[in-house]
């Protein structure tokens, strides 16, 4: 018996989770369930949060240490970013398959996302379990992956993507980390597929043209639907992912309605390889 209610999505990603407020601080009872369950589940998303962020902060400081979004905090809120689409947006956040900030020396390990304002239908998150996409590769496949290496930058992204110059951002400069290709979540012990579509730009030890089919044999792999689950947003929802064990992709199909709310993200060491 937990002190929430646990309702699985799938059984292999995602849980909603009622009579919680999050709002609120959590006693060590509760929080350690919550970490239980989140192990569990990979992603737990929550209804009727009475966030801000202020609150949102907080959450995230209970997780761990703030991590600061490389374009920066929404003013005088370290580790806050802003997620927000209107009718005047001409881009969006998570519009391929990622781990947020994997092209970080230290990724985020968790991130939490609450949205206040969401459109009529549509503007649905996916998530997919990057563990259970490792257990289904072959054991010749998982054994070639083990022990290579792919780097993973922030610059087409981040300047490419959404205009930003580096003088702008966090460091001054666009990150870049280089990241086993196969790595253990530290949190659990497993192993999973640690290259996604947004940041991962090359297997350092193949050549082009070897890195670019593998790189698309794993995205293809990672999409398939038995891995994935997909959140239906509603005002005052909370998604809360663990960055290591999700991807996730976020649709926008709601033009010209709004989408708006905030995202915290948690530091953590590198994901170490296998
Ligand atoms: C993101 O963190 O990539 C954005 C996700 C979303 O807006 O659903």
């Amino acid at each position: 018996m937990t002190s929430f209610r646990i309702e699985p999505v799938t059984p292999t990603v995602g849980a909603e989770i009622s009579d919680i407020d999050l709002a609120r601080p959590l006693d060590e009872k509760v929080f350690a369930e919550l970490m239980e369950a989140w192990h569990r589940h990979h992603v737990l998303f929550f209804r009727d949060q009475d966030m801000d962020p202020a609150s949102l902060q907080r959450l995230g400081r209970r997780l761990g240490p703030l991590h600061v979004h490389p374009q920066g905090d929404v003013e005088g809120y370290e580790g806050i970013l802003a997620i927000h689409t209107d009718r005047n947006s001409t881009t969006y956040s998570g519009s391929k398959w990622h781990a947020d900030v994997t092209c970080d020396r230290e990724p985020p390990t968790a991130s939490v996302l609450y949205l206040a304002t969401v459109p009529d239908s549509g503007g649905d998150t996916l998530f997919v379990n990057v563990h259970a996409a490792y257990d289904a590769l072959s054991e010749p496949m998982k054994r070639f992956l083990e022990g290579l290496t792919a780097i993973h930058a922030g610059a087409s992204r981040y300047g490419g993507y959404f205009g930003t110059r580096p003088e702008e951002t966090r460091d001054g400069a666009f990150p870049e980390a280089v990241h086993p290709v196969i790595a253990v979540n530290p949190a659990t012990g497993r192993k999973m597929i640690y290259v996604n579509e947004i940041f991962t730009e090359r297997i350092v030890e193949l050549e082009d043209a070897e890195s670019r089919l593998v790189l698309e044999f794993l995205w293809s792999h990672i999409a398939q639907p038995r891995f994935q689950c997909r959140f239906r947003w509603r005002a005052d929802s909370v998604a809360m992912w663990d960055n290591r064990a999700t991807q996730h992709l976020a649709i926008w199909d709601y033009w010209p309605q709004t989408r708006s709310g905030y995202r915290v993200t948690v530091k953590g060491p590198p994901p170490p390889p296998v």
